[in-house]
């Protein structure tokens, strides 16, 4: 797509379009990077101007944006672009408004934004073609959560596909836009060090953590029916898995990426009722206190009184059945009113067979550490020899750091930067296809249904914690421990 497009947000009012999606464009208009970007026109259920929504978005963005990146002259030209149109999902009338606006703009194609409700993501697509307003250059963007099982994400898919096609269609998992997560590729494929050891010979378990110290208040009854393993593992996890877990690309092109994203995930061994009490653990948090502040229990909240069948923290162990990973467990955990927020992979090296350290207490596995947020980095763990005239030769811990600072500092942007910038120019490698999507529920949906027939119950943690004690048992009884 080398020509301008209009973006068209439906919820351009929401939450996510104001804290997430303006923030990004106006700062992709501060890097110079979007001269493809023609008009943003935000769309939502309200009766209101362009130059009320317009005031509206200044005060936001100056609530929203990164300290020290406000500009005035960058506003000017930021505000030129914003328009403003009220559109009912299913009023065939508003998308003839919405039709007329986009023809008396240049740009010769539309990218529609989909961050309403997913349920209204089929009938907006039907709209938009009823309209005439979807041609070879329109392509949209759907916001998670696609679908609440396979089953709702096969529906909601098909009603997408009927309008647009698969090449035309961008599912966002905002995991992939983070810079680190990109970096994975980097790392692996492009250092002869870490490539050749990248496998079930050398590795034993591998680790993600995504540990969030928010909790849900404000999530309404979304987050009732939904849970940590839906809301996070199904998407952000999985697809961190998977790029770990791939094997080499034959190119960095997004058809040959996802191919290999989708091989992992089909090779996930299923966890059902005969093995879900050992694979996994369910949490809940209880009131506790979180950076200090005390904060009140999930079931006490008032939307969440009765999702008292809804995990806030799940912990699991997946393995994955192909010749790379045989017998490596890769454990994974997520949950809200954590201790702190932080994201990292964690690849444990094996022991070594024979160690000439081995009643030194420092002797250690090796570890790769890889950190997604709050600040991104690379380390790996070792020992090196403590330095002194000591008469025995005694190790000390030493972490290499694989970044850069001084590089980092400069760079840094939100993950809905990258996201955003790849699906003006029609770059599908960061965003999930059809089959990883419905692949990934296909495992969910088998977990959720084994949970329903053990009744598997969801333990209690105190907020401010890392989760139940049970989610330490999970690695303990494999002789492992999470790493803090
Ligand atoms: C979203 C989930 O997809 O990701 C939220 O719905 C979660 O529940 C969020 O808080 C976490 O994103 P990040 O980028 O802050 O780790």
């Amino acid at each position: 797509m080398s020509q301008k497009v209009d973006l068209v947000i439906f919820g351009g009012t929401g939450d996510l379009s104001t804290r997430k999606l303006l923030p990004a464009l106006y700062q992709l208009q501060r890097h110079n990077l979007a001269d493809r970007l023609d008009r943003i026109i935000a769309t939502g259920r309200g009766e209101m101007d362009s130059a009320s929504f317009i005031e509206e978005a200044r005060n936001n963005l100056q609530t929203f944006l990164p300290d020290g990146t406000w500009d005035d002259a960058q506003w000017s030209a930021f505000s030129d672009r914003l328009e403003y149109v009220k559109v009912d999902a299913d009023n065939a009338g508003d998308y003839t408004r919405l039709a007329e606006l986009l023809a008396a703009g240049s740009a010769p194609g539309a990218l529609y934004y989909l961050a309403t409700l997913p349920s209204l993501y089929g009938e907006i697509c039907r709209q938009l073609d009823a309209a005439g307003i979807v041609d070879d250059a329109s392509r949209v963007v759907l916001e998670k959560p696609l679908g609440h099982d396979l089953e709702s994400c096969q529906e909601i898919n098909e009603q997408v596909a009927q309008v647009f096609a698969e090449e035309a269609t961008f599912r966002i998992d905002h995991y992939l836009g983070k810079e680190t997560v990109q970096n994975l590729l980097a790392l692996r494929f492009g250092n002869q060090l870490f490539h050749p050891m990248w496998n079930n010979t050398f590795v034993s378990s591998v680790q993600i953590t995504v540990a969030e110290e928010i909790g849900v208040a404000g999530r309404g009854s979304y987050y009732a029916d939904t849970g940590a393993l839906r809301d996070m593992v199904q998407n952000h996890l999985l697809q961190v898995l998977s790029l770990v877990a791939m094997e080499p690309p034959a190119t960095l092109k997004a058809t040959d990426i996802r191919d290999e994203k989708m091989k992992v995930l089909r090779s996930l061994e299923p966890i059902t009722s005969a093995n879900v009490k050992a694979r996994t653990v369910r949490g809940r948090y209880a009131a506790g206190a979180v950076g200090g502040e005390a904060v009140k229990g999930f079931l006490e909240e008032d939307a969440f009184a009765d999702a008292d069948d809804t995990e806030t923290f799940v912990a699991l162990k997946a393995n994955i059945n192909n010749w790379r990973w045989a017998g490596v467990p890769f454990y994974l955990r997520t949950g809200k009113r954590l201790s702190r927020r932080y994201s990292e992979i964690v690849i444990e090296y094996r022991r070594q067979s024979f160690s000439l350290f081995a009643n030194d207490p420092q002797e250690l596995t090796n570890k790769l550490v890889i950190h997604l947020q709050p600040e991104e980095s690379i380390s790996l763990h070792t020992v090196n020899k403590k330095p002194g005239l000591t008469s025995k030769l005694k190790l000390q811990p030493v972490e290499l750091h694989l970044t850069d600072e001084s590089q980092n500092k400069g760079d840094s942007y939100d993950a809905y930067e990258r996201l955003l910038l790849d699906a003006i120019h029609g770059d599908q490698t960061l965003f999930m296809r059809r089959d990883e999507v419905e692949t990934a529920w296909r495992w969910i949906d088998s977990i959720i249904e084994a949970w329903e027939e053990n009744s598997t119950p969801i333990k209690s943690y105190n907020a401010g914690t890392m989760g139940p004690t049970a989610s330490t048992a999970l690695m303990a009884v494999d002789g492992g421990s999470w790493h803090e």
